[in-house]
């Protein structure tokens, strides 16, 4: 199995991309889950990852608290799409597991120093204040990472918390402007995929059909996610976007995308956070990401259900 770091602000969706690696041992080894601010502050993203440890019966996995704020900002958060805990839909009892004493930065610092070099995955699904943190307080581990496979970002689709840009860039541009300039081997899963990754009536029935509290718990939290989508954008379905994250590393086969150049926009405020994309090589600027654009959707649902199951 592959060794990961989730790096996340759950978040709904967060919580199903931790769910789909918890429930998944033969393909990926969670060596940690370090909470950031994001979806909500700090103090309910710690909280809501270990409600979902509990819920997926894995209280061993050690869980971190991480940066309260972006490098350069004031936190930008979304309860208008999560509610106010952040994971709303469910009703799931305060967590009793306790949260390790180590701050989630110096953990993905020890980790990376520790484990053999180009081992360890880093998988970030809120803004990448915890990832550009450690890499700025320890310039050496960068070129110790396998691999980061993140959310965030957007190029056809451009924006969904302002006009040009995606929530978690947009929270912390200048974190994510360290991470696409630090020579790490990157894969996005930007808008344009995870706005095809739909969560339809009846694959949102399948999760529900479970009839285990997982199965019920993530079919009541995409019931909740989808308002947000359905009453902004008259849509019949919400896209699932943190999974595509955990997905990719089991079934990278299911996606497809392209090598291009991503510089991040730190400096304007119309267009703050936006991943100013090469799609089409017009520049010549080195390629530094994998920009995925599509999935196999049956694929990737058929793995999160049966993969959920087992929970
Ligand atoms: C991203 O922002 C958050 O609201 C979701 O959890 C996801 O990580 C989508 O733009
Ligand atoms: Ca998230």
């Amino acid at each position: 199995p592959r060794k990961i770091i989730i790096d996340t602000d759950p978040g709904q969706d967060d919580a199903v991309a931790i769910l789909l690696a918890l429930a998944s041992p033969e393909d990926l080894e969670v060596l940690g889950i370090t909470a950031v601010a994001g979806n909500v502050p700090l103090d309910l993203t710690q909280k809501n990852a270990r409600k979902i440890c509990e819920l997926a019966g894995k209280t061993d996995v050690p869980v971190y608290v991480g940066c309260d704020r972006p490098l350069g900002r004031d936190l930008v958060t979304a309860e208008h799409v999560h509610g106010q805990t952040g994971l709303d839909g469910p009703d799931l009892p305060d967590p009793a597991m306790p949260l390790q004493d180590q701050h989630a930065v110096d953990f993905i610092i020890d980790t990376l120093r520790t484990e053999a070099p180009g081992t360890v995955t880093l998988c970030p699904l809120g803004p990448l204040t915890n990832i550009a943190t450690a890499f700025e307080k320890a310039p050496d581990i960068a070129q110790r990472v396998q691999q980061i496979v993140l959310m965030g970002g957007a190029y056809f689709e451009v924006g969904n918390i302002t006009p040009t840009a995606e929530f978690n860039i947009y929270v912390d541009p200048q974190a994510a402007d360290i991470v696409f300039k630090s020579g790490v081997d990157i894969v996005v899963m930007p808008l344009d995929v995870t706005h095809k990754a739909l969560v339809t009536k009846p694959r949102n029935d399948a999760f529900r059909a479970l009839g285990t509290p997982c199965g019920v718990a993530v079919a009541q939290m995409t019931d909740f996610f989808e308002r947000f989508d359905k009453e902004k954008y008259g849509s019949a379905a919400a896209p699932l976007h943190d999974p595509c994250v955990t997905a990719y590393l089991i079934r990278p086969d299911i996606f497809s995308g392209r090598k291009v150049n991503v510089v991040v926009e730190t400096q304007s405020e119309l267009t703050m956070g936006m991943t100013v994309t090469d799609w089409w090589g017009v520049t010549d600027r080195p390629p530094n990401a994998l920009f995925i654009g599509d999935l196999d959707a049956d694929a990737f649902f058929a793995l999160l259900t049966t993969r959920l199951a087992r929970l």
